[in-house]
């Protein structure tokens, strides 16, 4: 069977961490996000992908070219202008001839998707969606069944009176061929809006997949944080790069811990960092490579992507810093604070309450001042 990850948005609510990568490429514990995907389907024996693009495709494809080296075979549906999560199928169909999987791009979960399948077959389904339970469903859009699993219409957002179920549409449909035939080619068309609302309209028959598997979306940056947080302490199953050299402790190779440095798992330290003397780690944290984290420094629950500088004496807490950025001494770095790539953070300031700092950016020594 083959599937389709929609990879094209923008990622809006998850900047400014994609403003230079788009949301499936961002590191999920020092490896994309969509390697994570691609894994769980080889898992399912699923081996050919399509790949929706729109937003920064280059730096998907030059990542993963044609995906030999996965053992897995790629291809490439690009849109010149997004055309929404039903417009981008479509702008795929030239490649689909059978039953196949589609897949929001940002959507980590251990769906037992064999079993779906089974399930979409077993009942005939022209179409199948993964319900997942929340407990707030009102941020989302619920999906009402019969008691046969059949659906029986959608409704965005609805307010805390009228809700009437907590089970939620998880982001993986499996479908056939022919529903196609009702999406309009070349234009946007949203799946959630257009072809399942019509589908429950014309009596087409739709089946909901009600799932307890581990489920998040990374769309906004408190989950970004929450995914590492859930990997690390094992409540979500992933592999990632890193040799476990003691409990919860993983390390790749030519690093440099400086052995008065005191490290307190679930902590992954990717290729070639360094901790200075007297530096402080506490897990659930993530170095990616090449980052430097200087003497007497704190870090507790962050994210460090690539090449990231910590001076002397900082303190990054709950809080995610891109590729390249610098911080200077005795600055903190916390509440669930997000630098983006390449900016430079000088000495003595105090970024916090989520504060979002773009990429690029310069702050002076003592700018945002205690
Ligand atoms: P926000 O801008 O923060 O809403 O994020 P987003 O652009 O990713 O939108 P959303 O979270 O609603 O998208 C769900 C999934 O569909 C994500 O994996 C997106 O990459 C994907 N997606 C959304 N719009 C498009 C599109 O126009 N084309 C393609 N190919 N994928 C899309």
């Amino acid at each position: 069977m083959k599937a389709i990850i929609l990879a094209g948005g923008e990622g809006l609510r998850l900047r400014p961490l994609t403003c230079n990568i788009p949301k499936p490429m961002v590191p999920i514990v020092n490896k994309p996000f969509l390697e994570h995907m691609l894994d769980n389907l080889k898992r399912h024996h699923i081996d050919e992908v399509i790949l929706a693009i729109c937003y920064l495709p280059d730096c998907i494809q030059r990542h993963f070219g044609d995906c030999g080296d996965l053992g897995m075979s790629l291809t490439y549906a690009f849109e010149e202008m997004p055309l929404g999560t039903g417009g981008a199928v479509k702008n795929a169909e030239q490649f689909l001839d059978d039953t196949f999987v589609v897949f929001n791009g940002d959507i980590f979960t251990d769906l037992d998707l064999t079993d779906m399948i089974r399930f979409h077959r077993y009942h005939k389904a022209k179409a199948t969606i993964a319900l997942t339970p929340v407990e707030d469903p009102t941020a989302y859009g619920v999906v009402e069944t019969d008691s046969q699993g059949r659906v029986r219409c959608f409704i965005e957002k609805p307010s805390r009176e009228t809700v009437t179920t907590n089970l939620i549409n998880a982001g993986t449909y499996i479908l056939e061929p022919e529903v196609l035939d009702l999406i309009p080619p070349g234009v946007h068309h949203m799946l959630e809006r257009g072809l399942f609302p019509d589908l429950v309209e014309r009596g087409i028959p739709f089946f909901g997949y009600r799932s307890n598997a581990y489920w998040i979306d990374i769309g906004v940056p408190e989950d970004y944080l929450k995914l590492h947080h859930d990997i690390l302490m094992g409540k979500a199953i992933a592999r990632f790069p890193g040799k476990s050299i003691a409990d919860d402790i993983w390390l790749e190779d030519n690093c440099n811990i400086h052995p008065s440095a005191k490290i307190v798992g679930p902590v992954v330290i990717g290729q070639g960092c360094t901790v200075e003397q007297g530096a402080r780690i506490s897990g659930p944290a993530v170095l990616g490579a090449k980052c430097t984290v200087g003497q007497g420094t704190i870090i507790d629950e962050a994210i460090l992507w690539q090449n990231v500088k910590l001076g002397k004496d900082a303190t990054v807490r709950n809080s995610v810093i891109g590729n390249n950025s610098v911080v200077g001494d005795s600055t903190w770095v916390i509440d669930g604070s997000i630098i983006s790539d390449d900016t430079a953070i000088g000495s003595s300031n105090r970024l916090e309450h989520g504060i979002r700092i773009w990429p690029g950016s310069t702050i002076e020594d003592n700018a945002i001042s205690f």
